[in-house]
């Protein structure tokens, strides 16, 4: 087992190359099963997660080889329709095989997602698409058991705008016959890369980058080549890290609009910010004004920067106020967030930020991938060690996370121990 060893107080400063975005390629490498050939997918990052969705394409009868972040993702000879348990419990985003499994072969079972560490994580919206695109979908032993003759289009209005359930549907609905249309789709960035990427495949689909799509179904696909888009949560953690050291960072090959409202509240607290065409510069501020957020769908605040958020604020000149709308219960980092001196408190969904001046070393425990991000940016402002345990959580979704800090500045390293 790793954990993170930090010396607080060194201030960021330099240049750090984002990879590419883990949501997006968990999108995308399913989405090769719509196909029968060898499709390359480059700027793959080299996470946990990507190494769990490649472990599930190859139980399927994928080969897949992943080199210097080049994936080629070979489905000539795919001979299984099932995500076992052992898959989905570690990633729910396994799920993702459903809607091109269907599609392609007809049949496909996928266990159930169980919760993760802020709670439940329904799939109802999955579901009921894939019914409207004639789907049987019965349940067995906690897993969904779906089949079809053929898929048929059909239209699908999300209660809840879902970017997994408009992943699943899409990748269904452009070989299913006839036309589909999904209203109250995902706009997010790693919606529209898939988009785009089953378009170069073949796919007819209209409304990219809108709530409105427009799907004709198309009889096959072909294999191809696709870069991944950068990680704009990966960016926007190392963007709050550089404000909340008061040091000086350049991101290079992000996309800066993905990260537009971060910059626009990141200015708001009083720091600098420079774009150019891939890269973001960000330069702290002494005083860090508080400034309120509520997460909401793109292109609002991310969730997925939520922690992130918070850590700054806990050392902000003021009280702020966190509203989170998407994941009522995800603030499992707040404890451990108050552990190491901050002054939060959740009432719901809302969490109450009182900065402090300074934060104070501590052993805390890592519960989730962005929880475990928001302790890594507290460690490196907390005056002496912090201990971050279970960095598994954080290698899911970042790519050699204390290599890019430390080649910045950051006092932080990787240590072996053992769980009692
Ligand atoms: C994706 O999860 C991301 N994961 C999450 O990032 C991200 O937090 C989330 O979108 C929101 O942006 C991947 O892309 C792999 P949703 P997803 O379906 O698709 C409700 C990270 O840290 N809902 O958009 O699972 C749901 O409960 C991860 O990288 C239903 O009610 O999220 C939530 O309240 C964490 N029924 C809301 O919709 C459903 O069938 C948004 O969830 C599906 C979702």
């Amino acid at each position: 087992m790793h954990k993170f060893v930090i010396e607080g107080g060194n201030k960021l400063k330099g240049e750090i190359e984002i990879s590419g975005a883990k949501n997006a390629s968990l999108a995308l490498i399913p989405a090769t099963l719509l196909t029968k050939g060898e499709t390359v997918l480059k700027n793959t990052p080299n996470l946990r997660d990507i190494t769990t969705m490649l472990q599930l394409m190859k139980a399927l009868g994928a080969k897949t080889v992943l080199k210097n972040n080049s994936l080629l993702v070979d489905t000539r000879k795919i001979k299984k329709y099932e995500a076992p348990y052992e898959h989905v419990k570690k990633m729910r985003a396994s799920i993702y095989v459903l809607g091109p499994l269907l599609a392609r072969y007809n049949h496909a079972k996928v266990s159930l997602p169980g919760g993760c560490a802020w709670g439940p994580r329904p799939v109802n919206l999955h579901i009921e698409g894939l019914k409207k695109l004639g789907a049987e979908i019965d349940f067995e032993e906690g897993y969904i058991v779906a089949k079809t003759k053929k898929l048929t289009g059909g239209l699908i209005n999300f209660d809840v705008s879902s970017v997994g359930a408009t992943g699943n549907i899409l990748m269904a609905a452009v070989l299913a016959k006839g036309e589909t249309k999904i209203q109250n789709a995902a706009i997010e960035p790693e919606i529209t890369s898939l988009a785009e990427f089953l378009i170069k495949m073949g796919a007819k689909i209209e409304g990219i980058g809108t709530n409105q799509l427009l799907i004709q179904g198309v009889d096959e696909l072909k294999a191809c080549k696709f870069e991944t888009i950068p990680d704009r949560i990966e960016a926007g953690t190392f963007l709050i890290a550089a404000t909340m050291t008061k040091g000086k960072i350049k991101i290079k090959n992000c996309i800066p609009s993905h990260l537009d409202i971060l910059l626009y509240k990141l200015k708001e607290t009083g720091c600098k910010v420079k774009t150019g065409k891939n890269w973001v510069e960000v330069t702290g501020t002494e005083k860090i004004k508080p400034v309120d957020i509520t997460t909401a769908i793109y292109p609002g605040f991310p969730t997925d920067l939520q922690a992130q958020w918070i850590a700054l604020m806990s050392i902000a000149i003021g009280s702020s106020q966190i509203a989170e709308t998407i994941y009522y219960d995800r603030f499992k980092h707040v404890p451990e967030l108050n552990r190491l001196g901050a002054n939060i408190t959740v009432t719901e969904n809302i969490a109450v930020i009182k900065g402090v001046t300074n934060l104070k070393g501590a052993k805390v425990m890592s519960t989730d991938l962005r929880a475990s991000a928001s302790l890594i940016l507290a460690g490196l402002v907390a005056e002496g060690k912090t201990e971050i345990l279970r960095a598994y959580h954080i290698d899911r979704g970042y790519e050699n996370i204390e290599k890019k800090l430390q080649k910045v500045g950051a006092n932080i390293k990787r240590k072996y121990y053992q769980e009692f």
